[in-house]
């Protein structure tokens, strides 16, 4: 479908997803390799959105596996419908009597039941959870299983069988076959190691925080309202605030955020009140945001090795891609 890794880029950007050769390479691969991609990385980096945009950029539906801590088959894979079982059971009362009104002894009459079985245990009843959907739907999808180190570690080695032959076995049904090979996009935020195994069948894609320019290209893309210079200011600060030491960076996503308020906010430029007031749109910690003021904004209490703390001997703020 895409020719070469260039193509790839442009379809991502034309879907608002800011690309590197890096992550445009892989997904160009896992294409040609038909092998599952395991996407890992820092908190709001773009690698849920990734799955996002891909799914658009390809013209492919995208089915989602949120996972979480107890997920099992019953929710990922498939599980019957008991209600509508019940429901059809005592509507077809008369029907089932009827049947076994010619019966004898209760064995028999469980035996013919028994052969009414497979009404009940047939497709119709049968609930496709994300999984069963990629590997029956009509055509080529993307599934994503995001937060994979959230589920359990004996969830992951079910899912490798999975993604070994993208086939199940449903014991009354039998065995079902993907029609389509699915694109699969597994999300970590490490919360946990994941297995070698699981690794091992998937090319590893690790998404850091953008560049500068990367993530200035993401802000203009997602908030264009925002003037370029307070643009470049504002990233200039985000790439200023990871490069600190604190509990929790700002990701791409809080970066967005930000620029949303600043345009809410009708600032013209940054000043020293508008990012004293607004710095909890990127830090969510209390502790960070004291030591981002003291850095940013007097420039003391960091450790000399912060750009913005770089500063002359003097006691007046520094100042740094034009703000004040
Ligand atoms: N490369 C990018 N291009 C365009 N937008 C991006 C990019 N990276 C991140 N974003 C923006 O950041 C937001 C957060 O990204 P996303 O939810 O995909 O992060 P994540 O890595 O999945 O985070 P988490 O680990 O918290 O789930 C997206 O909604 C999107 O607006
Ligand atoms: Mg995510």
């Amino acid at each position: 479908m895409f020719k070469d890794v260039g193509q790839i880029t442009q379809a991502l950007s034309q879907q608002q997803y800011i690309s590197t050769d890096e992550i445009s390479t892989v997904m160009f691969l896992a294409e040609k390799l038909e092998k599952p991609i395991l996407t890992e990385g820092p908190a709001g980096v773009g690698k849920t959105e990734l799955a996002k945009a891909w799914a658009k950029a390809a013209g492919r539906p995208l089915i989602r596996l949120q996972c979480y801590e107890g997920l099992d088959e019953s929710k990922a894979l498939y599980e019957w419908e008991y209600a509508k079982q019940m429901l059809y059971t005592q509507l077809l009362r008369d029907k089932l009597s009827e049947i076994l009104a010619k019966t004898g002894s209760l064995t028999e009459a469980a035996d013919r039941l028994g052969q009414e079985e497979n009404v009940f245990f047939s497709e119709r009843f049968l609930l496709a959870r994300p999984l069963l959907q990629a590997i029956t739907a009509p055509e080529p999808v993307v599934l994503l299983i995001d937060e994979i180190d959230r589920a359990d570690a004996e969830f992951e080695a079910f899912l490798l069988e999975i993604l070994s032959d993208f086939q199940v076995s449903v014991p009354e049904l039998g065995t079902i076959k993907a029609r389509h090979m699915p694109v699969v996009i597994l999300t970590s935020n490490n919360t946990r190691e994941l297995s070698e195994a699981l690794k091992r069948r998937c090319l590893y894609l690790f998404i850091d925080y953008p560049s500068h320019d990367s993530e200035l290209r993401i802000v203009q893309m997602r908030v264009p309202q925002l003037s370029a210079k307070l643009a470049q200011q504002a990233v200039e600060v985000v790439q200023s605030l990871r490069q600190m030491d604190l509990k929790k960076s700002p990701s791409v996503s809080e970066t967005i955020d930000w620029a949303k308020a600043l345009v809410m906010l009708n600032a013209d430029h940054l000043d020293k009140r508008t990012l004293e007031t607004t710095l909890t749109v990127l830090l969510k910690h209390e502790s960070d945001v004291q030591k981002a003021k003291r850095t940013l904004l007097q420039g003391g209490g960091g450790t000399g090795g912060h750009p913005l703390n770089r500063r002359p001997n003097d006691d007046t703020p520094r100042r740094r891609g034009g703000w004040n």
